[in-house]
């Protein structure tokens, strides 16, 4: 369910400038995903140059980056907050977007919707005037059916996510499943993001609505940042 579509230049381009948004000093949320793997890898040079920072990661791919990248990493249960989050999107409309091609939204909410300040980083095809790009639900294994017949009522296509290169659905962090649920063009993103949160054994959702601070979309000429 990766959304593919923009180039590495422009993803590194709005990477690099969220992570100039990093103050000496702060919580940083690290989003997951290839453009926020650049603000990663963009504070680790700036940790090398001397900048005081502790990163919480939202998933294993984040972690493991910002190992290597050496920032240091502690656990959401370790801090007072989070100053500011850096994470990609799939799809964004203004503040609202749609996440999870990775699976790893629901670890992303918890530190997104944590943190002071959300920027999201994306290429240019990642904008659209609606969100319309399916929505991901992580789920618990046992409830995979009644979800997906739940998200059926809701007048959504639910398909659960196969794994490429392993036989079988994509088992996420948190060991779930993840149905990627086709509502066609979103109208009322919240009340759609309420009635799948109502869902039991939906873990998380991958509406994240109005939740955006700032948007940097990279292109091959530069950066347009959108505060809300
Ligand atoms: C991870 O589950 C997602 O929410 C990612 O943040 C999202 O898929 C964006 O990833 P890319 O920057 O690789 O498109």
């Amino acid at each position: 369910m990766k959304t593919t579509g923009g180039s590495e230049r422009a993803k590194r381009a709005a990477g690099e400038s969220a992570a100039d948004a990093v103050e000496d000093g702060a919580v940083v949320g690290l989003g997951t995903g290839s453009t926020a793997a650049h603000a990663i890898r963009a504070i680790g040079r700036a940790v090398d140059s001397g900048l005081d920072v502790r990163g919480v990661p939202t998933s294993f791919q984040s972690r493991e980056l910002a190992k290597e990248a050496g920032i240091p990493l502690v656990g959401l249960d370790e801090v007072d907050g989070i100053d500011l989050a850096i994470d990609g999107a799939d799809q964004f409309s203004g503040p609202h977007l749609v996440k999870g091609g990775g699976a790893a939204h629901a670890r992303e909410k918890i530190v997104d919707a944590t943190a002071d300040r959300l920027l999201v980083v994306a290429d240019p095809s990642k904008a659209a005037r609606q969100l319309d790009h399916p929505v991901p639900i992580e789920v618990l294994p046992d409830a995979r059916t009644t979800v997906a017949d739940e998200v059926r009522a809701l007048g959504g296509a639910p398909t659960l996510r196969s794994a490429e290169r392993k036989d079988g659905p994509v088992v996420t962090d948190n060991g779930n499943l993840v149905l990627d649920c086709e509502f066609g063009g979103i109208d009322r993103p919240a009340e759609l993001a309420d009635d799948l949160s109502a869902l039991p054994g939906a873990v998380e959702h991958g509406l994240f609505v109005g939740m955006a601070d700032e948007v940097h979309v990279g292109s091959d000429d530069g950066v347009e940042v959108t505060r809300f």
